[in-house]
């Protein structure tokens, strides 16, 4: 089964074509990065309309690099949620009028899902049977959690951010730091060869008793914020004698607490139950101080570490195209056509 995948959630435009043994046959990707960092952040409305703008070039960059004949695709799947409302739909509706074009199923795929599937992508290609269940910590621009992946549409929620993001974290800090947009690669840039332990920022902490969060395990939640209010203190406080060599520091310190604040909780996690592998998915798994924190916990253990290859960290259309393929050959019933986008889909 061939299926093209479409990927318009945030600020990356994307088309795939996936088999359901997770053959990635095309993956293509436009980033608007250059679009948005003139205002260190994503404009919502500028992403929408580049989605539109970009969206039917790359759907035929995608067949024509698969060498793929519309005949050949059985279904169209696209990012239902969650995201950005007005860029969901430009692919959610794009991927509907394709659908209905050729006369194929719909599949509506949630994103975080395909974060999570996106650790079995790519030339590892481990064996589902070996490496399942992972407990995987997705961390993206948007979200942080920590999951028991058990297959595709098999999935539990242990724990998540109660504030920001992980890449958040990064993205605000690098920009009260005056750096560029997104922030999470030019503040580990900035950190290298910085003293990890020069400042003690504090690691979040979420307490247990919290009856509000709808995770399986409040302990294993995380907290940012206090981190991000932290670092601004400490600049206004140094304001007027931080040398410039300085800033080396306090990235890798701050990057520091990040990171240990994400690794205590999946050996938490870890501790609690039995997994085959650790996964980590979303773009902050590019981070390198990161890989190799969850390495470290990864052998001590004697588990595989699967970190999504770099072009499945960031927003791609493979996990999607792919996501969908599996789901669609286990059986999974096609997305009604009228569906609409849900911007706040969980998982
Ligand atoms: O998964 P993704 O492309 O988008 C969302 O679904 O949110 O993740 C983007 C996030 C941004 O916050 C970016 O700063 C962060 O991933 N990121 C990194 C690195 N590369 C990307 N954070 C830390 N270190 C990196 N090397
Ligand atoms: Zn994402």
């Amino acid at each position: 089964m061939i299926v093209l995948g479409i990927e318009t959630s945030c600020d990356e435009t994307a088309v795939a074509l996936a088999h359901e043994d997770r053959t990635i046959l095309a993956n293509a990707v436009y980033s608007q990065v250059a679009r948005h960092n003139p205002f260190g952040g994503v404009v919502p409305e500028i992403a929408a309309r580049a989605h539109v703008e970009v969206l039917p070039e790359l759907i035929t960059r995608a067949m024509a690099s698969a060498g793929c004949r519309w005949d050949q695709v059985d279904a169209v799947a696209a990012t239902r949620g969650p995201g950005l409302a007005t860029s969901l739909t430009i692919g959610l509706q794009g991927a509907k009028a394709l659908s209905l074009r050729l006369g194929v199923p719909f599949l509506g795929v949630n994103h975080l899902e395909a974060h999570l599937y996106s650790i079995l992508l790519g030339r590892r290609n481990p064996d589902e049977k070996a490496v399942l269940p992972a407990l995987v910590l997705l961390v993206s621009g948007g979200h942080t959690a920590l999951v028991r992946f058990e297959g595709p549409g098999r999935h539990e929620l242990w724990g998540r951010t109660v504030d920001d993001a992980a890449g958040e974290a990064f993205d605000k800090a690098a920009k009260m730091m005056g750096l560029g947009y997104p922030g999470g690669p030019e503040l580990e840039k900035l950190a290298r060869g910085g003293n990890p332990l020069a400042i003690p920022f504090p690691r979040g902490d979420v307490r247990n008793e919290r009856r509000d969060i709808r995770v399986l395990h409040p302990e294993l939640c995380f907290s940012f914020s206090g981190l991000k209010t932290s670092l601004l203190y400490y600049l206004k406080g140094h304001a007027d004698h931080i040398r410039v060599s300085e800033y080396t520091d306090i990235a890798a310190s701050y990057q520091e607490a990040v990171v240990d604040t994400l690794a205590r909780q999946v050996e938490r996690a870890l501790d609690l139950s039995e997994f085959k592998s650790l996964g980590c998915a979303g773009g902050v798994a590019r981070n390198t101080a990161l890989r190799e924190r969850l390495s470290d916990i990864a052998d001590s253990r004697a588990l595989p570490l699967l970190v999504a290859e770099p072009e499945f960290c960031t927003d791609n259309a493979g996990m999607i195209a792919a996501l969908g393929a599996a789901l669609l050959a286990n059986g999974a019933p096609p997305t009604p056509i009228n569906a609409d986008i849900d911007p706040n889909w969980s998982l």
